[in-house]
């Protein structure tokens, strides 16, 4: 099968740029990694060669190309301009920190063209904090993914006050053709959603644990065996709707009791004290030895690799 030509840039080839060199070579686009550290490019296309072939192995692989026609498709070069020039897409995945990103996206657009889709997979900063100087502004947008993307495929997409509305849809329907679940901010807010959400969770789960109210392995289940089992496959705004007979009831019968709930949260704490954080990691490493982080990780992606397929089943099923 020939790839569909276009070309997808990549700058930096750690842990994110890998998966979406992946996502994009799945989607039979022809991918080209740049990193400054041309180890890192090396270790990138050994990993990803491996990936590839246990995700085949496993029945998991993205797409209809094999293994080896997906890699194929992936190239590592030692200049930033062979990344950027003629690029359909180019995504940065350089470390967060606002220097480096400033720096990173000075060079990408002096290279850049005024036809391409520059995307950032930034976590934290907001599109505006480092693309305002910059002479391909309207093309520049954040498209954040959450980890691992190959497993949970949903992508915030967050563009600055000036990037071009088309820009938004095109990068909206290409992430959609990658096979991600992208959402379209109307404008930038610091912290997107995803890490909102998780920043409201953990700041409650530090309240809890600290006060001795719930242990580190109980407060984990209360999402893991609880409200996450629902959350895997329905928000939080619908599982109110479907907890009552519709939103409106939901409302009229829980406000007041929300209210009251809620009035009961603390602020977070300016600085964690490292008593209370030694005391939480000892709790975790009883749970997962740090020497097990990296088996405990794939025995993560494998369950979201086999929960993305029944979530997939699932939604056939109530169509
Ligand atoms: N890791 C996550 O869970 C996660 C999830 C979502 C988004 N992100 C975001 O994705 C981005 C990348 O994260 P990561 O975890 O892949 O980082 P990483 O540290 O694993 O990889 C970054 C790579 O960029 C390279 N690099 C540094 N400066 C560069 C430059 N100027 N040009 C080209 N390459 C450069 C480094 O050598 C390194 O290989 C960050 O903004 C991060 O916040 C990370």
């Amino acid at each position: 099968m020939s790839s569909n030509k276009k070309k997808i840039g990549i700058v930096g080839s750690g842990l994110i740029g890998r998966s979406f060199a992946m996502l994009f070579a799945g989607a039979n686009y022809n991918v080209v990694i740049y990193d400054v550290d041309q180890n890192q490019i090396k270790n990138a296309l050994a990993d990803i060669k491996q990936q590839l072939k246990m995700l085949e192995e496993n029945g998991l692989l993205r797409g209809k190309l094999n293994a080896q026609q997906q890699f194929a498709l992936i190239k590592g070069v030692n200049s930033l301009e062979e990344v950027v020039k003629n690029a359909y897409l180019v995504q940065e995945c350089v470390p967060e920190n606002l220097e480096t990103k400033k720096k990173a996206w000075r060079d990408i657009d002096a290279l850049a063209g005024s036809n391409t889709i520059y995307s950032s997979s930034t976590s934290a900063f907001v599109p505006s904090l480092f693309t305002k100087d910059l002479k391909h502004r309207q093309n520049v947008i954040v498209s954040h993914p959450i980890n691992p993307p190959y497993y949970a495929p949903l992508i915030e997409i967050i563009p600055a006050p000036w990037t071009d509305p088309e820009i938004v849809k095109k990068t909206r329907t290409i992430m959609t053709e990658i096979g991600q679940t992208p959402v379209t901010f109307s404008k930038e807010i610091v912290g997107f959603a995803i890490n909102r959400l998780q920043y409201a969770l953990l700041n409650e789960v530090w309240h809890l644990v600290t006060e001795g109210i719930l242990n580190v392995e109980d407060i984990d289940k209360v999402m893991s065996d609880g409200l996450g089992m629902r959350y895997a496959f329905l928000g939080p705004l619908e599982t109110t709707h479907l907890n009552a007979e519709g939103f409106v009831n939901y409302c009229e019968r829980y406000a007041d009791t929300m209210h009251s709930v809620s009035e009961d949260f603390k602020p977070p704490p300016a600085k964690y004290d490292e008593h209370k954080v030694k005391e939480i990691a000892r709790q975790l490493e009883a749970m997962v030895p740090l020497d097990k982080l990296q088996e405990r990780r794939n025995w993560r992606d494998l369950c979201l690799a086999k929960l993305s397929l029944l979530k997939k089943e699932m939604q056939e099923e109530w169509k």
